[in-house]
């Protein structure tokens, strides 16, 4: 018989003891299990053994050959399980220490603003929509009876595009796609960016938001939007909250009016925050103009509607007695941080 395959075997098991690390314990897997390994080179002699006693020397390699590969496998297994152990030691956590602090965000006074406008209106029955703010020049001014030549369109210090495009100076427009696109009745506010060529100070930025507000159905009437207007105004400010219509003027609503409400700091008595009037201004609204209804295609004999249009930033530095509005843009944690 013959003993080579034992005398292989031995001697790898003899050098697999003294092995130290995974590094060498490959390079004597490659030694005797490689293509050119000494196990197999054993198989490579088959050929010069005479035939019967072929398969029995088959078996006898492939015996010794795989008990050195089971032990090999071992002893890789319990190099892994040490670096495993070591890797777990090091990465050790110290449960005693204390907890670190998370950092929550905070929501910008404008993104509060919008949301509980948004909640008010939505319980309200309204649905919110999304206009483009990049918008012919027909949906800006236009369509909201405000033509060419009108002196309302100078007062807006538009950023023209080309002669017929434009970045919108108000939300007004949302109404325009509203009437075009949306079955009657609608019952509809859209918050958005607006733009205006102003220089920046305390009260004015050349982009700032406005939620536009529309409804249109049968039979709506100044009192529907007296009183849809009040409740969003308590709602918003406080229950105790008291408004007053003044009468006023934009080209899109026959008759106008701009609302105030009491000054939540002081309740009407006068103070810094409202200029010692007791009152503050804070949106514009009307009727929809005949004529507005007439060219979105609404017969204004059957359908009539009012429309409101808010300054999400007024509100805001409002509602949080905010002096100047460029704290709003500044994105200054500090001042972030105090809502
Ligand atoms: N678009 C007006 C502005 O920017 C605000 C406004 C006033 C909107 C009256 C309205 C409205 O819908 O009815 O000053």
């Amino acid at each position: 018989m013959n003993k080579k395959p034992q005398e292989i075997m031995a001697k790898a098991l003899e050098e697999l003891k003294n092995i130290k690390g995974s590094v060498d314990l490959n390079d004597l897997k490659v030694k005797y299990l490689g293509k050119k390994g000494e196990f197999t080179s054993l198989l490579k002699m088959m050929k010069d053994i005479p035939q019967e006693e072929r398969p029995a020397f088959g078996q006898a390699v492939n015996e010794a050959r795989k008990k050195f590969e089971d032990e090999l496998n071992d002893i890789l297994e319990q190099f892994a399980k040490k670096d495993r152990e070591k890797k777990l030691y090091e990465d050790e956590i110290d449960i005693t220490l204390p907890a670190r602090k998370i950092k929550y965000g905070h929501k910008h006074p404008n993104t509060i603003a919008l949301e509980e406008t948004e909640d008010i209106f939505i319980g309200m029955g309204y649905e919110v929509m999304d206009g483009p703010e990049i918008e012919y020049d027909y949906y800006n001014f236009e369509a909201l009876n405000i033509p060419d030549g009108h002196p309302a369109k100078d007062e807006q210090d538009t950023f023209y595009i080309t002669k017929n495009l434009l970045l919108r100076t108000q939300t007004s427009g949302t109404q325009i796609h509203a009437m075009e696109e949306r079955p009657l009745p609608i019952k509809m506010i859209a918050p958005g960016r607006v733009f205006r060529a102003d220089e920046v100070d305390a009260t004015h930025s050349p982009c700032f938001h406005q939620i536009e507000g529309l409804v249109v159905d049968k039979n709506i009437t100044f009192a529907d939007l007296k009183g849809t207007l009040a409740e969003f105004a308590r709602r918003m400010f406080g229950e105790e909250t008291k408004v007053k219509f003044r009468p006023h003027h934009f080209p899109f609503t026959e008759p106008s009016a701009e609302m105030d409400v009491t000054c939540f700091k002081c309740k009407g008595a006068g103070c810094s925050m409202c200029k010692h009037e007791g009152w503050i201004e804070i949106l514009g609204c009307g009727m929809v103009h005949p004529h507005v209804l007439e060219m979105s295609n609404i017969d204004p004999n059957e359908y009539t509607g009012f429309a409101f249009g808010v300054g999400l930033e007024r509100i805001a530095l409002l509602k949080y007695e905010i002096d100047d509005l460029r704290l709003l843009y500044e994105n200054d944690v500090r001042f972030l941080e105090q809502f």
